[in-house]
């Protein structure tokens, strides 16, 4: 029996009850008519089983690094594989939909979700969330891509309108939900709590109709943010089906609608199509999934993304890896070290498996050969971190005995949250003082960062030599973070946003967070990067910075065809060496920018990205497509993607701001106005 059949024989109290879901995390099944119900979960670094009542059901799973970690990777394969193996513990957990990826842009990085965003920078948040939602979606379980659209910040979430003009939603904000729903054809879409340009996310059809469905093409259903529904009418007339969790008056609300003609039964039907497609789609993608997971084998590809994911910011002196030639006596200071942030908090918080602790692992490395200290020294809770003069004084001590000392600091758990924001970028001042009491004792100092999004170091940055960004990286990053400073394994990691110098640095600063009602955009499309390199402003770390243990070369750059026109592939070739000692990964950036344009273009833009891994004295040649899009902006006045003829330059990058070759290639547009 086909969809629109089983519609037809529902009474029309069935069909509002539908569109409601049963409870916190499932929706209603009408067994006469063969309809299951499904179940949804967060997301979207492991699943959480929440039981009805929403207390989380001591339910233990694999905890991934989360999204800002797996960014740092800039390696869609490897995130593909994390959504695969989510996909998996879904399948044996019960789980249909699991809720994320998270792809809104990080607009500032003072927001509470950070950590569960992917970028500043809409093509990577595109192409991982792509990556993510083919993972999941392989092992029959629906993704739910979250949360559309621009919910860039948590405070006042549930009521702030975002406003934004059109030109910086088609080319940031929107941008990677494009990217994803192209690519992936996720199952779902969640729409956001906020408002955007004063209508309700939920409420949105110009968002969840016009431009979602019409134009990307989504052939899914649209669920809305838990409790996000403020008028059941209007947002099912906007195209959102399925309000969650249970809402007691929805139905109630939709009958009176139709007995008084607000809504008509085609209206409720057509909804009610696009939501049974999916969970048809859902309940015989059932018998695809394998119903088990190696609980040990994902706790191997946690650790293999968390060894992509950290990120070596700062190594003066080739302070690391920690060698026995380099030091006989190692100093490890923090709690932190041996309790490991792993993930920031609210509905993503995951019941994990084995944490590896990153202490365990530095005393198994250090083995007979390195003599380690640890001083525990402060004891991380909501309120600040508890340093004693006497914990603080011991840990001096063994930082003035030491040849290397590593100080771990970072932002606990409950400190990033779904929920508020942070009030600074900065750690916690007992932490920075910290740092800079040990490396007055030591300059070989090493510090440890375990956080979710960009920190302002300024205090400290220039009083130690070595930073090394674990990010969250989940249950397994522990021993990852281990064999990174030990040298087991050459960091590849790269910031998938900028490291500002301070938050008065930053674009949305003086705009972020509103004045409760609403937050006005109005950087517009200079985001992250694009502010700080047309602005030409000084930042701490650039956008896809991150240092190895060996060095790359690259050369030969070969841009086919020189002219083209609006439309054609430009194919770009280059050859990468790994010039250094070791093997090693390599993550290269190709930007474009538009030499000459009527409109404000940004400096620079991220088009194609690429990571290689290589041998000593390896070289490979490497190419990267680039089509349309990759010189095409949004003109406001024709309401339509745009390119105008000229020259564009091609920037072959390490970073953002570490240009390696530059070419450029002539483009013909079809329109061009004068
Ligand atoms: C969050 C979503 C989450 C949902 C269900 C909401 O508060 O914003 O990201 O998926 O709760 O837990």
């Amino acid at each position: 029996m086909n969809v629109k059949d089983i519609i037809s024989r529902m009474t029309i109290e069935e069909k509002f009850t539908l569109l409601t879901g049963k409870n916190n995390f499932q929706t209603v099944a009408i067994e006469r008519l063969g309809i299951p119900s499904i179940a949804v979960s967060d997301g979207p670094h492991g699943v959480r089983i929440l039981e009805d009542g929403g207390k989380v059901r001591a339910c233990k799973a694999v905890c991934f690094p989360t999204s800002s970690a797996m960014a740092a990777t800039w390696n869609p394969g490897l995130v593909r594989s994390v959504g695969k193996a989510l996909g998996e513990e879904c399948g044996a957990l019960g789980v249909d939909i699991l809720a994320g990826p998270g792809t809104n842009i990080k607009r500032t990085p003072l927001c509470g979700r950070n950590f569960e965003y992917y970028s500043e920078d809409p093509l990577l948040a595109g192409e991982l969330s792509a990556a993510f939602i083919e993972g999941v979606q392989g092992e029959g379980v629906g993704a739910s891509l979250k949360h559309f659209a621009a919910n860039n910040q948590e405070f006042d979430r549930l009521q702030i309108s975002s406003e934004v003009d059109i030109r910086a939603l088609r080319e940031i904000y929107f941008k990677p939900f494009e990217i994803a729903v192209r690519k992936s054809r996720p199952w779902t879409v969640m729409c956001a709590y906020n408002r955007l340009n004063g209508i309700f996310c939920s409420e949105n059809k110009s968002i969840l109709n016009d431009i979602l469905r019409d134009e990307w093409g989504f052939d899914g259903f649209v669920v809305s943010d838990w409790h996000a529904v403020h008028d059941r009418v209007k947002s099912l007339k906007a195209s959102l089906e399925l309000e969650m969790p249970f809402n007691d008056k929805s139905a109630a609300v939709l009958k009176e609608a139709y007995e008084k003609g607000k809504i008509t039964e085609d209206e409720i039907n057509s909804a009610l199509e696009r939501l049974l497609n999916i969970v048809f789609r859902i309940s015989s993608a059932r018998s695809r999934r394998l119903g088990e997971y190696n609980a040990e084998s994902h706790h191997g590809l946690a650790k293999e993304a968390a060894l992509e994911a950290i990120t070596l910011l700062k190594n003066e002196d080739m302070i690391l890896p920690v060698t026995k030639e380099k030091a006989k006596r190692v100093a490890v200071i923090g709690q932190f070290a041996m309790e490991p942030a792993i993930q920031g908090s609210g509905s993503s918080r995951v019941i994990p498996g084995n944490v590896d602790s990153p202490l365990e692992r530095i005393l198994e490395l250090a083995g007979n050969d390195i003599e380690v200290e640890f001083s525990l020294l402060y004891d991380n809770n909501f309120n600040g971190a508890d340093i004693s003069i006497k914990g603080l004084n011991k840990a001096m001590e063994a930082a003035m005995n030491a040849d290397i000392v590593i100080v771990f600091v970072g932002n606990y758990t409950d400190y990033e949250a779904e929920g508020y924001d942070r009030r600074t970028m900065k750690l916690l001042p007992e932490f920075e003082n910290c740092i800079l009491r040990v490396s007055a004792q030591n300059p070989n100092t090493v510090v440890v960062v375990q956080a979710g999004s960009a920190i302002d170091m300024s205090a400290w940055i220039d009083k130690v030599k070595g930073v090394v960004f674990a990010w969250f990286t989940g249950q397994a990053g522990g021993s990852a973070l281990a064999e990174i400073l030990f040298g087991l394994a050459s960091p590849s990691g790269k910031t998938a946003e900028t490291f500002p110098v301070r938050i008065e640095d930053t674009p949305a600063y003086g705009t972020y967070p509103g004045n409760g009602y609403a937050s006005w955009y109005s950087e517009g499309i200079m985001t992250g990067y694009r502010y700080y390199d047309t602005y030409d402003k000084d930042v701490l770390f650039p956008f896809g910075h991150g240092l190895s243990y060996t060095a790359f070369e690259y050369s030969c750059l070969r841009i086919s065809p020189e002219a083209a026109s609006e439309g054609d592939t430009v194919t770009v070739g280059f050859k990468i060496r790994n010039s250094g000692g070791i093997r090693g990964k390599e993550t290269f950036q190709l930007y474009v920018r538009d030499m000459v344009c009527k409109v404000l273009r940004p400096y620079k833009e991220l088009k194609a990205f690429g990571k290689v891994d290589l041998g000593p004295g390896e070289e490979k040649e490497v190419f990267l497509k680039l089509d349309r899009d990759a010189f095409a902006y949004f003109n406001a006045s024709l309401n339509a993607w745009h390119v105008e003829s000229g020259v564009f330059q091609i920037l072959i990058g390490s970073s953002s701001r570490d240009i390696r070759l530059k070419g450029s290639v002539n483009i013909k547009a079809l329109n061009d106005f004068s």
